[in-house]
């Protein structure tokens, strides 16, 4: 008798235990992901010439790169302690500054979401999996423009008098090759984004299977 008495503590203590193993791997999964959700964020809205990027470190800051990004105004696990969290949600003084756009709810809940878990630097799943079958310019090219490059070209006077404020604005790189091209990192004009890194190539293949189709607004 004694072996299934011992068995039978096993399993109690398993069975305890088994929930809280669980709830903690679900909260990691759900968990934003830096380096999708965050990462872009930092790069394609705060490090235009002149801001807070490798070279011009504008008041200190510099949000190119994980290490530097969390050097100084993140209190990880309180991202109302934060500096660098309350300067994007103030009104005067927001950050970024006018001209360019406010960051978008979603945004600011990724990032406040990344902090509260513990500003880690977490790579994830979802950019490992790719799912390029649409090619849609609303549903699959647009959010991938807001999110990478749209801090930089996403008002009327974008950067480098490049403006994907309007589908005519994003059309006219398409016509000219300057859209694939930046993007591959081909041809010899810059490199885009700028300050961030290569779009992954789920996302070039997106953008190239768009243009393909003939760049169309759907
Ligand atoms: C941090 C700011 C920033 C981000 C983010 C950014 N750009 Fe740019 N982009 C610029 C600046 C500044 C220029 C003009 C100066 C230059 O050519 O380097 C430019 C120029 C360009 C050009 C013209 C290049 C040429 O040589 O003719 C294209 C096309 C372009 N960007 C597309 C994009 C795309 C697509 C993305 C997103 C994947 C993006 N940019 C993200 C700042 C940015």
């Amino acid at each position: 008798m004694k072996l299934p008495l011992f068995l039978g503590i096993l399993l109690l203590m398993a069975v305890i235990t088994a929930p809280f193993c669980t709830r903690e791997h679900i909260q990691d999964l759900s968990g934003v992901c830096f380096e999708s959700k965050v990462l872009p964020v930092f790069q394609s809205n705060c490090t235009q010439s002149g801001c807070h990027n490798s070279q011009d470190r504008e008041a200190g800051y510099d949000f190119t790169t994980y290490e530097s990004i969390v050097k100084h105004g993140i209190q990880p696990g309180d991202y109302r302690k934060s500096d660098v969290y309350r300067v994007m949600v103030t009104v005067a003084g927001r950050m970024p500054p006018a001209p360019y756009n406010r960051l978008s709810d979603a945004q600011l809940t990724n990032v406040a979401q990344w902090i509260n878990d513990g500003a880690l630097n977490t790579t994830c799943v979802d950019t490992m999996t790719c799912n390029n079958t649409d090619t849609k310019y609303s549903t699959a090219v647009k959010p991938i423009l807001d999110t990478y490059c749209n801090g930089c070209h996403g008002t009327t006077s974008g950067s480098g008098n490049i403006s994907y404020a309007t589908f005519s604005g994003v059309k006219a790189t398409v016509s000219d090759g300057t859209l694939l091209k930046s993007i591959e990192h081909t041809g010899g004009i810059s490199p885009m984004p700028q300050n961030g890194n290569k779009l992954s190539d789920c996302n070039i293949s997106i953008i190239k299977g768009w243009i393909d189709a003939g760049a169309p607004n759907n």
